[in-house]
């Protein structure tokens, strides 16, 4: 039986809500403890801790949703696992196994099931696995012991507006150094990315769009977002760097472009000076999903995509099929749902 909680289901930000039970598991003396769930919200770790010194934290962010028939679907969750145990070696963490991870969000979705948004609101319950080292540690080297946790909340659009448009700012700052961790996902990624994206705010923009780090002239990443443009020819076109973190999103979008709308896909180069080549464009991500791009502020310069109030009619066809499937609605790639 499903009990009821009391949420606005279709003004949903994305916001912390506290919900009722996260997975908790320790790594001590080399191996994994059972894991267990917990009411208890609080993080209890030593000073020493070096996720608070030496940022040795990684974090993945995914979804449940509700489905027409009352079910539950993950979507490629075994890609945030995999993603996860990259990140994990990029930093001199234990991993967690591909099935032990989807165990526990597992675990998590079911323990929180009233909190995700009914079907057809929109919403969805997004998972917030993390990872940091812990223990009685100074020296600037990898802990001995960690927590691996899972907690998750309902949450609706992303950026504001959801499908409506809106408009970016090509930040100064670098997200990442070239040979750097871009493409782990790793707290201090997101550190250094809080004051460009708070800058683009201030100037009443929804984010940075971050240019690659060694010629600046090439666009890597839209805040915690990857992009996408569809050229004047159709193709759909997404930036290739070994500094952007590998949306899952993207690789999906790359697929279905292809398969499912027969447009061409390639993964190049985006030269920010080279804006006029897209009829279209967006930002993709598991937060974000697909959120389109109305204009980019480069120097003294304002570029429209298709434009700043409507979604372009790829993009739309593109979200459609994404959240289609996602929601249950359009039968899936094999292997892209995993019921809970
Ligand atoms: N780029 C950055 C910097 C991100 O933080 C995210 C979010 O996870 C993405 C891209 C999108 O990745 P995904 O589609 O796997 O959520
Ligand atoms: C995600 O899309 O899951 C992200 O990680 C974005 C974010 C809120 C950092």
């Amino acid at each position: 039986m499903m009990n009821t909680v009391d949420i606005d289901w279709k003004n949903l930000g994305f916001n912390y809500i506290k919900t009722d039970q996260r997975y908790i598991s320790y790594w001590k003396a080399g191996s994994w403890d059972e894991g267990t769930l917990s009411e208890d919200n609080q993080v209890h770790i030593s000073e020493g801790s070096t996720a608070l010194h030496y940022g040795q934290t990684v974090f993945e962010g995914m979804k449940a949703y509700r489905t027409k028939d009352g079910s539950i679907n993950l979507f490629r969750a075994d890609q945030n696992a995999e993603r996860m145990q990259r990140s994990c070696r990029r930093l001199m963490m234990p991993t967690i196994p591909t099935d032990v991870f989807i165990e526990a969000v597992r675990k998590v979705v079911k323990a929180n099931e009233k909190y995700i948004p009914p079907y057809g609101t929109g919403g969805s319950l997004y998972l917030r696995p993390y990872m940091i080292g812990i223990g009685d540690n100074i020296g600037v080297k990898p802990a001995e012991e960690y927590l691996f946790s899972i907690f998750c909340m309902p949450v609706g659009a992303y950026f504001k507006g959801g499908l409506t448009p809106s408009n970016f700012v090509v930040s100064d700052y670098d997200r990442a150094a070239g040979n750097g961790t871009g493409a782990a996902k790793v707290g201090g990624n997101y550190g250094g990315s809080l004051l460009p994206g708070a800058e683009a705010h201030k100037r009443n923009f929804s984010d940075a769009i971050y240019l690659d780090p060694t010629t600046h002239t090439k666009i890597e990443e839209v805040g915690a977002a990857n992009f996408f443009g569809i050229t004047e020819d159709n193709k759909f076109v997404t930036p290739l760097s070994p500094s952007i973190l590998p949306s899952i999103t993207k690789y999906s979008l790359l697929y279905l472009a292809s398969e499912r709308l027969g447009l061409d896909v390639v993964e190049r180069e985006v030269f920010i000076d080279r804006l006029d080549e897209f009829k279209e464009a967006g930002a993709c991500g598991t937060a974000a999903v697909i959120s389109p791009i109305g204009g980019i502020q480069y120097k003294e310069e304002f570029h429209v995509f298709y434009s700043e109030t409507e979604t372009g009619p790829v993009t739309k066809k593109l979200y459609d099929e994404l959240t289609g499937i996602q929601y249950g609605d359009i039968e899936a790639p094999e292997g892209w749902i995993i019921k809970v």
